[in-house]
């Protein structure tokens, strides 16, 4: 098994570097071929919005060093992937990854490929979105996620005193050596990415805003949980990837060019009018 790490942190040797290096040795004293990416050091570019990846199934028009991570990927069984907590959610490296991969949304190479989500946090309770956002790279990618949480640490380096979180990390570096996709996280309110997110509509019925997953609210084990409609499916599910490109997106490009002049008359004509 060869597995890949992945952290976003900018700080080098920081907590999530060494979450994810944690999750590496776990894997290398399975066996496992171990290979570690600093993000940060590849100093990609944000996506330009041109849609050419989509809309022509072609490599991004950026001629950065996205090539590498893509090639270690490419590489990998399976990836450890971590960010450090930004203001509630995960930091710029890892959004800005996960646009420039939307490409693979669509054509959905690194399927099945498992996945270990890790963030690194200052303040328990000031991470709603985090880790959630780091899943999201899994979950959109189709890429089964094998556990996911937070280690809590503020300088760098201070996630040694977390031994908890490095154990947990080393658990799920061994997990990713063993091929084995089973999801070994806490339950959560939402069967599908197991966060507790899930909201409740005006109508009393539940549903989870990250999955687009309708249901109830009901009982799983003693705790409240969403329990899907009957015949509902996750957005992250093959279907409704599917659908969702070749019915949503795809049909976007034909209809703007279609739009196109008038779109361009209308820009004209409200720069005239706003004297810019
Ligand atoms: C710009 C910035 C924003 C941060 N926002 C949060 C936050 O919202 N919640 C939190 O728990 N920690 C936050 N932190 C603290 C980091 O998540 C924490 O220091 C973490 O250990 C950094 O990981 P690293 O060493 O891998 O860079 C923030 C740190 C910075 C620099």
């Amino acid at each position: 098994m060869r597995v890949l790490g992945v952290s976003t942190s900018t700080r080098e040797w920081g907590n999530t570097d060494l979450l994810v290096r944690h999750a590496l040795e776990g894997a290398r004293g399975r066996g496992a071929e171990t290979r570690f990416l600093r993000l940060a050091s590849l100093e990609l570019k944000p996506c330009r919005g041109c849609m050419s990846c989509v809309f022509k199934d072609r490599d991004c028009v950026i001629g950065d060093r996205l090539a590498e991570f893509l090639e270690a990927l490419r590489w990998a069984d399976s990836l450890a992937l971590g960010s450090p907590a930004y203001v509630l959610g995960a930091n710029a490296p890892l959004k800005n990854l996960q646009d420039r991969l939307i490409r693979f949304g669509i054509q959905r190479e690194f399927v099945g490929k498992p996945g270990l989500a890790l963030a690194a946090a200052g303040v328990p309770g000031w991470v709603p979105y985090s880790l959630p956002q780091v899943s999201l790279t899994f979950l959109f990618l189709g890429m089964p996620v094998v556990d996911q949480f937070v280690g809590f640490a503020q300088g760098p380096g201070e996630i040694f005193f977390d031994e908890g979180a490095l154990a947990r990390a080393r658990r799920g570096g061994e997990a990713l050596a063993s091929g084995a996709a089973d999801y070994l996280g806490e339950p959560g309110a939402c069967p599908v990415c197991h966060f507790d997110l899930v909201t409740t509509r005006a109508d009393g019925s539940a549903f989870c805003p990250l999955c687009d997953l309708p249901g109830r609210w009901g009982d799983a084990g003693g705790r409240p949980a969403l329990l899907p409609e009957a015949g509902a499916e996750p957005r992250w599910s093959e279907a409704s990837m599917r659908e969702h490109f070749a019915g949503k997106i795809l049909p976007s490009g034909p209809r703007f060019k279609a739009r196109l002049g008038e779109i361009k008359e209308r820009q004209e004509a409200f720069r005239r009018e706003v004297g810019a």
